[in-house]
């Protein structure tokens, strides 16, 4: 039995901060959830970085959504159900495509400004779109674009209280009610609790999981994590979508190098400059992004190679002004992306599973509520629709915010009120731990066994491992690093479980010893 709590505590004994609604991340879910709850009450929005680190910052593509004539709610729906591989809750998909448009119409109200052309929204194709519908900024600069107006409003909201390097270890249950979290300020070392009516899980994903991942540092998918310990649902975890085209290059980061750069007519070569995609799946480089994933892991055996090419070169006149970003980068690395090759393969990139709610945000403890990439609706299914992401934060941060309106929060905290949690287990202190180095291994062993190509044999392997890690979680610990890493090693373990226990191919998900699609058996939920 894993441990409820990561630490020993006496809530009675702990520093407490009150609140009425109690946010966690601040990518596009957080903040937009932040905004449209502030009218009800005081909020504190919690990072465990600075306002600007998540996800949601790095986002390039852009935000798919069905605006003009030629578009449609429900091409969109076909899109993502097609897509997420007969996996997707069709309600949740249907409030996305149908709430989506007015959400984003507020985001460009409230200052986000996409690129126009000629005074229209210049739309993009992506991957398995039938439709050009991805509203870009700055060309590749989306997600930055979004962090800067939405983050730029909530410090201007006076009833939002926004406190950096804060990292929340653990959330405070009783009786299956949340009541706040346990947090560790990571500056002072302090450990305080914060209470609140509700309280919003928007803490992003868990690409840290992977040694290769396009996800920044932060993505430890701690929200995910207490929300397992807290006693909440999580689901679909073993759904792990791989991105096609991540920069490789030895001793630098996977940097993403946007679907759209396909979209607008890149392709994919081979390191002997062969074309392959149309011998995988019709739609060639735009098919869905698990089958291109697949397709390049498949060719980099053949060849014998860690990386395939992406040809952009055709696009020569406006990469750079298209992809401004995307080019600095691969400049500043000695790439021309106008004149050379791109060198690209897969990385971990979105975590499709997460805390299981319902199309209202909520999950199964009273008060607590999950939007974002922590939190699984169910609308990305097996495999996510490109760039379905943003708009799912915004979609489901609105509901959250109106379900928060409509209810009467019956166990609402007040200011004061006495509450009695805490947690004491006998805690070994054992020789000092090295988290860098065990999180590298766990990150490289997760990349290996659970990666892209699954099997039984290679997941048992990796189950075995993990087993071996899960001592950390009865240990005294003390740095974010030490808590960040438990949260890993929580999370690895229900990937690798749900892993082995799906024995079926679905999207993202493949198992080389059980390669094909099994709806008789298999189209149900794996809930831990
Ligand atoms: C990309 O720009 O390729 C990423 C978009 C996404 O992950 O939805």
């Amino acid at each position: 039995m894993l441990p409820h709590y990561l630490i020993n505590f006496d809530l009675g004994k702990l520093k407490k901060i009150y609140t009425d609604f109690l946010i966690v991340g601040t990518g596009i879910a957080g903040l937009y959830t932040s905004l449209k709850l502030s009218p009800q009450g005081e909020i504190i929005l919690l990072t465990k970085s600075k306002i600007k680190e998540s996800n949601t910052e790095y986002a390039q593509g852009g935000i798919a959504v069905a605006l003009g004539d030629e578009d449609s709610p429900r091409l969109h729906l076909e899109d993502t159900l097609k897509a997420g591989a007969n996996f997707c809750d069709l309600k949740a998909v249907k409030v996305l495509v149908t709430e989506g448009p007015k959400c984003v119409e507020e985001l460009i109200e409230w200052g986000t400004k996409f690129d126009k052309i000629k005074g229209k929204y210049d739309t993009t194709l992506e991957a398995a779109h039938q439709r050009p519908r991805i509203l870009h900024a700055q060309g590749d600069a989306t997600g930055a674009e979004i962090e800067r107006s939405l983050s730029k409003k909530v410090i201007k909201e006076n009833g939002i209280k926004i406190k950096e390097n804060i990292l929340v270890l653990d959330i405070l249950v009783d009786h299956h009610i949340c009541y706040g979290l346990l947090t560790l300020d990571t500056n002072t070392k302090e450990i305080i609790a914060y209470l609140a009516k509700s309280t919003i899980l928007a803490s992003g994903g868990a690409g840290q999981l992977f040694n290769n991942t396009t996800n920044p540092d932060v993505a430890t998918g701690d929200g995910i994590a207490i929300t397992y310990r807290g006693g909440a649902k999580v689901t679909d975890l073993e759904f792990i979508q791989f991105h096609p085209t991540a920069l490789y290059h030895q001793g630098s980061p996977k940097f993403l190098i946007s679907e759209a750069v396909r979209g607008e007519g890149a392709v994919l070569k081979n390191i002997k400059g062969e074309l392959f995609m149309h011998s995988y799946h019709p739609l060639a480089e735009l098919a869905p992004r698990d089958i291109v994933t697949r397709a390049i892991t498949d060719q980099m055996k053949k060849t014998k190679s860690n990386y395939v090419f992406l040809d952009a070169t055709k696009i020569k006149d406006k990469f750079s002004k298209r992809f401004p970003t995307i080019y600095k980068n691969c400049f500043s690395l000695g790439i021309n992306p106008e004149k050379e090759f791109i060198p690209v393969a897969p990385a971990a990139h979105y975590t499709m599973g997460g805390i299981k709610t319902d199309t209202w945000g909520q999950t199964n403890l009273a008060n607590l509520y999950a939007c974002g990439e922590c939190a699984s609706t169910g609308v990305h299914g097996a495999n996510r629709l490109a760039s379905n992401s943003l708009l799912e934060g915004l979609v489901f941060g609105n509901r959250i915010a109106q379900k928060i309106k409509e209810s009467r929060l019956p166990f609402s905290i007040k200011r004061g009120e006495e509450i009695n949690i805490s947690y004491n287990i006998s805690r070994k202190k054992y020789k000092k731990i090295n988290p860098e180095k065990v999180k590298k291994e766990l990150q490289k062993l997760m990349w290996d066994k659970v990666g892209i190509i699954r099997t039984a044999s290679n997941l048992t392997k990796a189950q075995q491992k993990i087993n071996q890690w899960k001592y950390l979680l009865e240990l005294e610990l003390k740095t974010a690093e030490e808590f960040e890493l438990a949260n890993l090693i929580s999370l690895a373990n229900l990937v690798t479980l749900s892993a082995l226990q799906r024995e079926e191919s679905r999207g993202a998900h493949y198992r080389k010893d059980f390669p094909l699609r099994d709806d008789i058996n298999w189209k149900k939920h794996i809930v831990y």
